[in-house]
């Protein structure tokens, strides 16, 4: 076998490597919570929507199955709607909003936005066979891109009103001032009238919260050394996995979950398409994501103060997670 066959394939994009760079070299160590989701990652985390303890995505589910229709009208205000999703759809919650607009108004455009061309083809695919009156616009953009750059999504025609879904608490990885910058840049990018539903995981019991981040079956846990397989393989780095822990910690200060992998041992590991060498002590560790927890009427609050009029509020009866509409002012 020839020596460039076994060279690994360094795929990672400029800005990901610039990221885990600032990050390794920075104290305490961090990575950005969007390098989870490679193949095996976003696999894995489908598989993490499923477990006991991960209340958020059925939760959420409920929410949406008992309101879809509710909702729906409700943006729609009597025009007609067209759905745009931040993030390539998320599966089976975006079905129930798409169903109950083909059902009121026959059929429907929806706009996936995403960074990823192979995830927004996937939905494309999927919704356009599985659901009949929706039709997929697939829009290639980083909507978390904060360089001052618009979210472009250009004039919603016909007199359709556009409905945004930032679903499955995706907001909840976003400091506070982040959020409130990504909320104000959606609105830039709409229509006065159009909407906004965010679904924002609400705080709770620390119990709760810790066994949704650390399962019993170490799902979470091969999630979050996954990052570090990742590195391995694009940018050529050493990471031994298993020499990493994972720690799930409720910080109630900052109000949000946080996930880090904790070294086991005193270590040192190479990035070679970084060239960069990093020291480990025993016990040292990575921060590898926050999962903000909004208190009631935070979500809310959010919305008023990036330009919607916060509308409607819809929650499950433990209250342990909310959907709102917010209407562009
Ligand atoms: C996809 C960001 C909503 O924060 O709960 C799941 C990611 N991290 N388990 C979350 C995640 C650990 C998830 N979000």
């Amino acid at each position: 076998m020839s020596t460039a066959s076994l060279a690994p394939v360094l795929e990672i994009d400029q800005r990901a490597a610039a990221a885990v760079r600032a990050g390794l070299t920075s104290r305490p160590k961090r990575l950005p919570a969007w390098l989870f989701y490679d193949q095996a990652g976003s696999r894995l985390f489908e598989t993490i929507t499923e477990l006991p303890e991960y209340y958020l995505t059925r939760t959420e589910r409920g929410i949406l199955a008992a309101n879809a229709g509710e909702m729906v009208a409700r943006a729609a205000d009597g025009a007609r709607l067209r759905i745009t999703e931040l993030g390539a759809g998320s599966a089976d919650k975006t079905r129930l909003l798409l169903r109950a607009a083909v059902e009121r108004q026959g059929t429907v455009l929806y706009e996936p936005v995403d960074v990823s061309a192979s995830a927004l083809d996937g939905a494309k695919q999927r919704i356009e066979r599985e659901i009949a009156g929706v039709t997929v616009t697939p829009r290639a953009m980083d909507y978390t891109d904060g360089d001052g750059r618009r979210f472009d999504l250009g004039a919603s025609d016909g007199g359709e009103r556009r409905l945004v879904l930032y679903i499955g608490s995706s907001i909840g990885n976003f400091e506070p001032g982040e959020a409130l910058r990504l909320v104000r840049r959606v609105r830039a990018g709409l229509e006065t009238g159009d909407g906004l539903l965010l679904g924002v995981d609400l705080v709770k019991d620390e119990a709760t919260l810790v066994a949704a981040y650390d399962d019993a079956a170490g799902v979470t846990a091969a999630f979050n050394r996954n990052v570090l397989i990742r590195l391995n393989r694009e940018l050529d780095a050493d990471f031994g996995a298993e020499a990493f822990a994972h720690r799930a910690v409720w910080n109630a200060r900052e109000s949000r979950m946080e996930m880090h992998l904790v070294s086991r041992i005193a270590q040192q590991v190479s990035a070679g398409a970084l060239d960069l060498t990093v020291e480990f002590a025993a016990g040292e560790t990575i921060h590898t994501e926050n999962s903000y927890k909004y208190a009631p009427g935070q979500a809310e609050a959010l919305l008023a103060e990036a330009g919607f009029r916060a509308e409607a509020t819809w929650t499950d009866a433990r209250g342990w997670f909310a959907v709102c509409l917010g209407r562009a002012e």
